[in-house]
């Protein structure tokens, strides 16, 4: 690894600019409330009579986007249930753009929200030192484990923490998609730390396989357009490639060969597909239902 790159991670402000670009630039919050509207129900339902309120959990739920659309369904599936929304979020950034959209949402009455501005290991050693294990009816870890340093170990206590029928809901990438081939290829040369981690759904099934664990998964096929990231000098493609690297500033920091050999991977069909005029990443998400039986 070339000494002057630094992890995208390292830099907060400009990973969640770079993490908020690369969702506006491609299909995956529509896919997901896709997900959530057809999918969900059912498998919500299933939760049982909920009088006394529903407790939801977000961990690492970013602008809440996605969260919202959740909360949204519960309400449906349980109109007039009190619901109380715990967030589990270390970045301030993301916390406050999540607050913005909480204004700017209507319908929200019948919900609360808990702000935890930390990270889920450090959720996960407060609860166990106040010893206080509340259950949750709805948790859920989207695109966010590749941020814990064991996997396993995170999986295991949030499904701990589910109510009886309650839900855990896991979305990362998916295996033999563009993420892997870039990490598998250039894994060595990009700065990884100890902050994130290269994780895909295969490795989480075969976690929940081993716990012996229920479990339905879906897989969603993303487009992400990622045509500027070829435009010299382009401010939205030199974010973007941030994002896909992970690392900041990627285009000023990697060494010349490096740059122009992950520029032109990226355009081969191991990484893309051309289609209408744009380059799309091959980019795949696997969504895990897993239920507390
Ligand atoms: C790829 S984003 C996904 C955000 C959101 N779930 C979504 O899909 O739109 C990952 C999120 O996890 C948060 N995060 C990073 N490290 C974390 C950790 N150790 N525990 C919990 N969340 C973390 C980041 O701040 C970021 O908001």
């Amino acid at each position: 690894m070339e000494a002057t790159m630094m992890s995208l991670f390292a830099d907060s402000s400009r990973y969640v600019d770079a993490f908020h670009l690369f969702v506006k630039s491609s299909n995956e919050h529509q896919l997901m409330q896709e997900f959530v509207d057809t999918k969900l129900p059912e498998l919500i339902s299933s939760m049982g009579l909920k009088k006394q309120g529903i407790e939801v959990l977000g961990v690492g739920s970013g602008a809440g986007e996605i969260d919202l659309q959740m909360i949204s369904l519960i309400q449906a599936v349980y109109p007039g249930v009190r619901i109380n929304n715990n967030i589990v979020e270390p970045s301030a950034k993301q916390i406050s753009c999540y607050k913005e959209r909480i204004a700017k949402t209507k319908g929200l009455d019948n919900v609360t929200f808990s702000w935890h501005e930390k990270t889920s290991h450090e959720f996960e050693s407060e609860i166990k030192e106040s010893k206080q294990l509340k259950k949750y009816d709805f948790i859920h870890m989207i695109q966010m484990l590749y941020y814990v340093k064991d996997v396993e170990a995170t999986i295991k206590f949030f499904s701990s923490c589910l109510a009886p029928k309650g839900k855990l809901i896991i979305s990362l990438v998916s295996d033999n998609t563009g993420w892997p081939n870039l990490w598998e290829k250039y894994g060595s040369r990009l700065p990884l730390n100890d902050l994130c981690f290269h994780i895909t759904a295969g490795s989480v099934q075969d976690i929940l396989n081993s716990m012996g664990a229920k479990y339905v998964r879906f897989d969603l096929q993303i487009d992400t357009n990622i045509t500027k990231c070829f435009v010299e000098g382009d401010s939205t493609g030199e974010l973007l490639l941030d994002f896909l690297t992970d690392t900041c500033e990627f285009n000023k920091c990697a060494p010349p060969d490096l740059r122009d050999q992950v520029l032109h991977d990226l355009k081969s069909s191991a990484f893309s597909v051309f289609k209408n005029g744009k380059i799309l990443f091959l980019n795949k998400a696997s969504v895990f239902v897993v239920e507390n039986s």
